[in-house]
């Protein structure tokens, strides 16, 4: 398979040169796997699901898809991922709600590093047990774009599900591996993929994870799910969508004095982080106007169990990195 970009690729800028990629990558797809059945490990990422899009036009049922949720996905990515591919597209596609097993595995650990371990370790080893039961799978597909390759700072490391036992002996099939971020954006709205799913911000693969600072509990880690759910209605009701990078929301695992309905409170903060960026080694932060994170903080502080304050975080990077773990 071809690695490098030849310099004669066009930018795919329009959806025409959109539409003549995927003409040409349906037919390639077609010739590699012939009549034999391909594996995909699908996020709901703008990458991995492109790719599934890709191989549902090209091969049909011959796909098989699997979703596992670590139980540190977004509010209602699950089940969108279950809506579009299995609803809509009819798809084949194996849901794994593997929730309990990875917070069983994570609880009491503070370590970010062996966090991130834990959470590529398990999705590896549940990935594997799914697909070790089934038969004659002979490809796997993987949602690798030009920079994972070029720049391979590892961080998209168990997305792509490479760790994967030695007794399998799949082939690859990376259908966007010659496409910058924009152009897969691009190829995914010509394929009809929901804008929410096309636009979709960068997600870090251990998820909400690193963003329940410390060790995770569940009520916790609710308390990120929910916040960060507000942040992304009210950051879309102001037009901000799209024009931020990055947005999210952290819950450091220390509390603080309040007041809430009367009485003393004793709750977690939530933290509001906002950045742009071009490749994610730097990054600015967004002057989010004041009345909208006077409203943000309305909600959250009202509506989130547990938690009583909302920070900003004005940290450029350097010094700060984007996540907090
Ligand atoms: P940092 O926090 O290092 O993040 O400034 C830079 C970008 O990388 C994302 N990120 C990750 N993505 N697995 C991923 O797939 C990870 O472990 C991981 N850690 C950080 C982060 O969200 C940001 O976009």
């Amino acid at each position: 398979m071809e690695n490098v970009r030849p310099e004669t690729m066009e930018r795919i800028t329009t959806p025409e040169l959109a539409n003549a990629f995927i003409e040409k990558a349906v037919e390639e797809l077609q010739n590699q796997i012939g009549t034999n059945k391909v594996l995909l490990a699908l996020s709901g990422g703008v990458d991995s699901s492109v790719v599934a899009k890709l191989l549902i036009k090209a091969v049909g049922r011959q796909l098989v898809c699997i979703h596992v949720n670590h139980g540190l996905m977004r509010k209602g990515e699950s089940e969108q991922v279950i809506e579009v591919f299995r609803e809509n597209l009819g798809s084949n596609l194996i849901y794994v709600d593997a929730t309990e097993r990875f917070l069983t595995k994570l609880a009491g650990v503070d370590d970010p590093e062996k966090k991130r371990k834990i959470i590529g370790g398990e999705f590896i080893e549940v990935f594997a047990e799914e697909a070790a039961k089934l038969d004659g799978i002979a490809y796997l597909a993987q949602g690798t774009i030009y920079p994972d390759i070029t720049e391979s700072k590892g961080i998209k490391s168990h997305h792509n599900v490479g760790g994967l036992p030695e007794s399998f002996h799949f082939e690859l099939v990376e259908p966007i591996r010659l496409l910058y971020k924009d152009e897969v954006r691009m190829v995914g709205g010509a394929l009809g993929l929901p804008e929410e799913m096309v636009n979709r911000q960068p997600f870090p693969g251990p998820g909400l994870g690193v963003r329940c600072v410390g060790a995770i509990t569940r009520d916790r880690l609710e308390a990120v799910r929910e916040s960060d759910a507000i942040l992304r209605e009210e950051f879309a009701k102001a037009g901000l969508a799209g024009k931020v990078w990055q947005y999210f929301t952290i819950v450091p695992d220390f509390k603080s004095t309040g007041i809430k309905d009367g009485k003393r409170s004793f709750d977690w903060p939530v933290v509001i982080r906002a950045v742009n960026t071009k490749d994610a080694v730097t990054a600015t932060i967004e002057q989010i106007d004041w009345a909208v994170l006077a409203r943000i903080t309305d909600r959250i502080t009202h509506e989130v169990p547990g938690v009583n304050r909302v920070l900003y975080d004005v940290t450029p990077k350097p010094t700060g990195t984007i996540e907090w773990e």
